[in-house]
């Protein structure tokens, strides 16, 4: 139960993320496929404000956030994030989430992760009931494949589904521009339109690739904090699935590189894109000239904290 001195709210901020490198492997029973990534947590942010309360409710507000696209029930990870950890510690009260979004929703970026990453860490704080680090995550992993690295933060490899995490240093700071789409894709159709397009080009579903690893110089890039030389190595293996869908986004990646940036790619299943540049300077030119061609653009860096408590 909370006591007298439990706070009346919680604030929290957790990141949406980029997978500066993703290759998927075989896909197993549960429908979930082999990932070997490398996340990056970057600097636009998801904001849920969790206010005691006897029920479970939400509200969601965000600059682009099309009410339509968003649930208010439990098919919300933010309130699942609630009645999950309600459920694995006996708290017998609920919670109003209050979501503030600037992640597009459905864009690849792990929004609705990062809600449900930030409503945990909201909820033990406001209900008091002091989980491990290590509950924590299972409790996150159990929620979806990307909600541990929303609590971790900053860059990790992502092994399995993604949710075995190992902290990769990337002291550097990195800069992106993102391109935003006006309709989200759907992750689990991405992922079965890549089984599909291999089977189509020979590469059989349920054959295992040769080898599911990060490349050392994925690793390398980052801990040296070059740009040029993380340019060289970003990868995305659902980037063919993504652009089948929208092959639009072909000519977002070639305004990128026209606008000077060092790489491009999709963000996760899409529909964002991240353009790496060499510089915040460089970021910024990028941006304009995205913008000049009627493009939704943002400049982001990277890597951030992961989810945390504003004072
Ligand atoms: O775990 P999460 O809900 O974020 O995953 C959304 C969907 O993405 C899954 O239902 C699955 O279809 C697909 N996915 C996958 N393999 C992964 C992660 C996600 O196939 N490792």
């Amino acid at each position: 139960m909370r006591s007298a001195a439990a706070p009346a709210s919680v604030h929290v901020r957790a990141p949406g993320k980029i997978n500066v490198f993703l290759a998927v492997g075989d896909v197993h029973d549960d429908g979930y496929h082999s990932l070997a990534t490398v996340f990056q947590a970057v600097s636009l942010y998801e904001d849920v404000i969790a206010t005691a309360s006897p029920d479970f409710t939400v509200s969601v507000s965000g600059p682009d956030v099309d009410p339509a696209t968003v649930p208010l029930d439990d098919r919300n990870l933010a309130v699942r994030a609630a009645k999950i950890l309600a459920m694995a510690t006996g708290y017998p009260g609920g919670v109003h989430l209050e979501i503030r979004k600037s992640v597009p929703v459905a864009g690849g970026m792990g929004g609705g992760s990062a809600d449900a990453a930030a409503a945990l860490v909201a909820c033990d704080a406001l209900w008091g009931t002091g989980l491990s680090s290590q509950r924590m995550h299972e409790l996150a992993a159990r929620l979806g494949a990307d909600v541990p690295f929303a609590l971790h933060g900053g860059t990790a490899v992502g092994t399995g589904r993604g949710d075995h995490l190992t902290p990769a240093l990337a002291p550097g700071r990195f800069d992106w521009v993102l391109v935003l789409s006006d309709q989200g894709l759907s992750t689990p159709q991405i992922y079965r339109q890549l089984d599909e397009y291999r089977l189509e080009h020979g590469a059989l579903a349920d054959d295992p690739p040769e080898s599911l690893d990060v490349p050392p110089a994925v690793l390398q890039a980052l801990r040296s904090g070059d740009a040029r030389a993380l340019a060289e190595v970003v990868f995305n293996d659902l980037q063919v699935a993504a652009l089948q869908d929208r092959p639009d986004l072909e000519r977002v990646l070639a305004a990128g590189a026209e606008a000077g940036a060092l790489a491009g790619l999709v963000s996760g299943s899409g529909p964002t894109i991240a353009l790496l540049c060499a510089s915040a300077d460089d970021a910024r030119r990028v941006q304009d000239e995205c913008e000049e061609r009627g493009l939704r653009a943002l400049h982001v860096h990277s890597a951030v904290p992961g989810a945390r408590i504003i004072a």
